[in-house]
């Protein structure tokens, strides 16, 4: 290859000398017909002229030579710097506009390169899983997102190995065929079914790699179980107050009817719409004491809490009711409790609630007992914090309700629970108090022996940071 370069450059440099000298050999040819210029003297003049081009295109020629070796070195190896061997200027000249050139493309270049790798570091960093695909409907790349949520290795793959589901493979299918871009949305089932959008829409133009069309997953599987849980809770909370309201439009209706003139029935009547319109009350009262509670979750309590009297005075308040079913609470202090950061009333609402419940659904003459002690779990920025158990001797929750319990409306049985005058809010509100306070509630029962409700709570700054456990 060199040396034939090198044979067409002799030729053209034999050709163009020629040419170049060829003026100056016809003008010696007509001096020499027309007028007394000697053949000889014409012929010498006209070797001359062809040896004096000769001369000086040379340098011209292997300087625009090794210009072109020099440029086609670069443009096989961007990083190659040849040097310029010649000694014509002109050559010179080329050479360096043509370098400027080069490297002025070479960093165009670059920079097209880093915005490309930039480009695929923002798509793999998106949230959403992102798919490109080309025409035959193969992925052509993914996201990390993507990975994670529909397997690794999604490359070169048909999209339907990665989302066999028909609503998206349709879709796709659409705008691969020249149809506009479309949101599609579909379920993907699994251990838990998740709620999905895919957009798919044409790349115009096509990427590099080929891909025609880009695919973005938007998972709103979270918006749809809150959207569940709102309309589930006003469903129950209608319910919770239609039934107590039924109850009472049907005794209002008895008293004006059949038992207008019965005051035994009047008495008996009246006594149970009062307790109707009680539960009404407690049920109003909490649900407006559970949304005050949400609204100020963010902002935890400022105040500091001597729990022994929160604990005592609601231990009195409760001891005829849990006398009235045989029962005791037994407070168990350890010496020098330190004070916790709170709010006395909301603390002392998440205590009568556990208070309550172990009353309600403890077994008849067992004790409650309440234990405070040193928390073996470590509280986000907090240097301690105390346990507070209360343990019942009752029925007991069956595991699968315990992940639960803390639902609002949510009861093991709800005849039972009604019955006893609950509304299903109590550990809803107790669960939310605690996450003000940045503590931790933990449920641990077992069927026929009881439970146990552990509240760990935040020891205020200022109190000293250990307890002697008693
Ligand atoms: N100590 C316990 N032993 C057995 N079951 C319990 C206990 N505490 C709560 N539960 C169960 O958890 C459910 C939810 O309790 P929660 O305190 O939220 O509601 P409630 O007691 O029914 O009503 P409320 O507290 O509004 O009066 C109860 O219905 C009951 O089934
Ligand atoms: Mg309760």
């Amino acid at each position: 290859m060199p040396s034939q370069g090198q044979g067409v450059w002799s030729t053209r440099f034999i050709a163009a000398a020629l040419i170049l000298a060829l003026p100056s050999v016809l003008v010696l040819a007509a001096l020499a017909v027309l007028t007394d210029l000697s053949v000889l003297d014409a012929v010498l003049g006209a070797v001359s002229a062809a040896i004096l081009t000769f001369l000086m295109l040379r340098p011209l020629f292997n300087g625009l030579r090794s210009v072109r070796s020099g440029l086609d070195e670069m443009s096989e190896d961007p990083e190659a710097t040849p040097v310029l061997r010649s000694a014509s200027p002109l050559a010179h000249e080329v050479w360096a506009a043509g370098t400027r050139l080069a490297r002025a493309s070479r960093q165009r270049l670059k920079a097209r390169e880093a915005e490309l790798v930039s480009a695929r570091a923002v798509l793999s960093a998106l949230p959403d899983p992102l798919l490109l695909l080309d025409e035959k409907r193969r992925i052509v790349s993914a996201n990390l997102a993507a990975a994670e949520l529909l397997g690794p290795r999604l490359a070169d793959r048909d999209l339907a190995a990665a989302l066999r589901n028909p609503t998206i493979l349709a879709g796709a299918d659409a705008v691969l065929a020249g149809a506009p871009g479309r949101v599609v949305e579909f379920d993907l089932s699994g251990p838990v079914e998740r709620h999905l959008s895919a957009r798919i829409a044409p790349l115009n133009p096509r990427t590099p790699e080929g891909a025609v069309a880009v695919l973005t997953l938007h998972d709103f599987t979270a918006l749809k179980r809150s959207e569940q849980m709102r309309a589930d809770f006003v469903a129950n909370s209608s319910h919770e107050l239609r039934t107590p309201l039924a109850s009472l439009i049907g005794f209002i209706e008895t008293l004006r009817g059949p038992a207008a003139d019965d005051p035994q029935a009047q008495a008996r009547f009246l006594a149970i719409m009062a307790e109707q319109a009680g539960r009404m009350a407690r049920l109003v009262d909490d649900l407006l004491s559970l949304s005050r509670i949400e609204m100020n979750e963010h902002l935890p309590p400022t105040g500091q809490v001597d729990l022994a009297s929160v604990l005592a005075s609601i231990a009195d308040a409760l001891e005829q009711r849990a006398a009235s079913r045989g029962m005791r609470i037994e407070l168990t202090f350890p010496s020098g409790m330190p004070r916790v950061a709170g709010d006395a009333d909301e603390l002392s609402q998440v205590f009568q609630n556990l208070f309550d419940n172990a009353i309600k659904y403890g077994r008849l003459n067992t004790s409650i007992e309440v234990r405070v002690a040193s928390s073996p779990r470590i509280l986000p920025g907090r240097p301690a914090a105390l346990a507070i158990a209360v343990r019942d001797h009752g029925e007991g929750i069956a595991r699968e309700h315990l992940p639960r319990l803390t639902e609002r409306f949510y009861r093991v049985d709800v005849a039972r629970s009604r019955d006893l005058g609950g509304t299903g809010l109590g550990l809803a509100i107790v669960k939310h108090i605690i996450n003000r306070h940045r503590g931790y509630l933990d449920i641990d029962s077992e069927v026929g022996k009881g439970s146990v409700f552990t509240v760990h709570l935040p020891v205020a700054a200022s109190s000293p940071a250990g307890v002697t456990n008693p």
